[in-house]
């Protein structure tokens, strides 16, 4: 029986990482850092201090903690001047069919993001209504895949998490699911998320009765 269904947020309701590309690309720059879209993909699901962390890497550069922090808060400045403009328009295909079906049959809905602008996007989009539970970046201390962020929301639902179902478009999303004993949807490829219970390529590939079969 699925009691619940737990969604990442950015690449599986909303596509931000286009944002925050833009945003890691003006950084670096400025920081004369060769960042790629390619490299962007190892952001993913990864948090703000970590990614800052992992592109100073790639551009070989050591900086103090304050000077980390100052450059942190500027990409995160430049980022939100970007979803601030988002519209409802941009919730990816099929998510808001899939958690109007999940309302209909009585399965509760939580978000479990790391990002810490998590709540500014769900306002952006409209979205917050329909989410019984609401764990982001500000919530937990310990990042995915860590399975915290999914046992925090399977606790304000009141939820058993071996009855609840992740949605998750990054590895590390996908190892905090299993690590926490839920079920998980992969969003993306097969190859990188085979983990998995089951992968599909967005939300408007997901139904009731897949959900049930899981
Ligand atoms: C999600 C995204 C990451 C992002 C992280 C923190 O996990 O996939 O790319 O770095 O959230 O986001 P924030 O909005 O707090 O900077
Ligand atoms: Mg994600």
């Amino acid at each position: 029986m699925i009691e619940a269904c737990i969604f990442d947020l950015d690449g599986v309701i909303v596509d931000t990482a286009r944002y925050h590309y833009i945003a890691w690309k003006e950084l670096a720059d400025e920081l004369g850092i060769e960042f790629t879209e390619k490299d962007n993909e190892r952001l993913k699901g990864v948090s703000r201090m970590r990614s800052l962390d992992i592109l100073l890497e790639i551009g070989g550069l050591t900086l103090p903690p304050q000077k980390k922090e100052e450059l942190a808060q500027k990409k995160n400045e430049n980022y939100r001047s970007y979803i601030l403009k988002m519209t409802p328009e941009e919730i990816l295909p099929g998510a808001l069919k899939f958690i109007r079906e999940l309302k209909n049959n009585d399965i509760l809905i939580a978000l479990g993001s790391a990002s810490k602008n998590a709540m500014t996007i769900l306002d952006r989009l409209e979205l917050t209504p329909w989410f019984d539970a609401i764990i982001d970046g500000t919530k937990v201390t310990a990042a995915k895949p860590d399975p915290e962020v999914f046992l925090k929301g399977a606790e304000a639902l009141n939820a058993n998490p071996a009855n609840c179902v992740v949605f998750e478009d990054a590895e590390a999303g996908v190892e905090a699911a299993l690590r926490g004993g839920m079920k998980c949807v992969g969003i993306g490829s097969p190859k990188t998320l085979s983990k998995a219970h089951l992968v599909v390529s967005g939300l408007h590939e997901m139904n009731i009765t897949k959900l049930s079969q899981l």
